[in-house]
């Protein structure tokens, strides 16, 4: 058979196309199976003030659900929650900004974080939230809030401007049963803010979702 050269210009592009294609997919199955496996492994590992499995499930559910890009965490620790959220930006094509203010803890999260493979999707900050978040320039689709929680409605003030028209700010360790406090404070506040709705998902740790509407 007479193969001439325009054919082959014509396959070419095509069969570069495809092993292109193929390797994207292996090596995106590669960094699911390393995320999944790490997970599974470190649950009920987490000694840092970690959130628990079925939060930092339910915050990457919430990411992929809604196609959020943009997200910002306030409280890193050792990168439970960290994790989760990257991965799903992973899979939105989105990527994560987190502050932590502790040297050490930060640094174990960015180990793991570069050792499953999603280091690409997150941006460490080391220092103190109070400063660093009202010093955002960015526009945020996704904040995951869950550090000093007597700052948590100063937060979402800091962030309240910068959030996109679809965006969620989520707080972590918030319950309707412990209503007095920083807690009735903070969703007192929520509560009262005209152009968003908050609920509670109580099933781990208390998580408040605070969304655009
Ligand atoms: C509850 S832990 C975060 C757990 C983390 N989200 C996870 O799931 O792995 C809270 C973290 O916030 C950090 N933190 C507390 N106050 C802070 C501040 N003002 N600025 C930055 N980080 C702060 C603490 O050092 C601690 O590591």
């Amino acid at each position: 058979m007479r193969v001439n050269l325009r054919t082959i210009m014509f396959i070419l592009p095509l069969l570069w196309q495809a092993v292109w294609m193929l390797n994207r997919t292996v090596l995106a199955d590669a960094v699911d199976d390393k995320v999944q496996a790490f997970l599974d492994e470190e649950r009920g590992r987490w000694r840092d003030l970690n959130v628990p499995f079925s939060d930092g499930r339910l915050l990457h559910d919430l990411i992929i659900e809604r196609g959020f890009k943009r997200g910002f965490e306030i409280g890193t620790s050792t990168g439970h929650s960290t994790v989760w959220i990257a991965w799903a930006m992973r899979k939105t094509g989105g990527r994560l900004i987190t502050v932590e203010i502790d040297a050490e803890r930060q640094a174990i999260a960015k180990r793991n974080i570069e050792e499953i493979g999603l280091g690409d999707y997150v941006e460490f900050l080391l220092g103190d939230a109070h400063e660093l978040t009202p010093a955002q320039t960015g526009a945020f689709d996704f904040v995951f809030s869950d550090a000093d929680k007597e700052w948590y409605v100063q937060y979402f003030k800091d962030l309240q401007t910068k959030l996109t028209p679809n965006a969620c700010f989520t707080a972590h360790n918030i319950s309707n049963r412990w209503g007095r406090g920083w807690v009735k404070e903070y969703l007192d506040y929520v509560n009262s803010v005209p152009d968003m709705t908050t609920r509670v998902d109580s099933s781990g740790g208390g998580v408040a979702i605070t969304c655009k509407r």
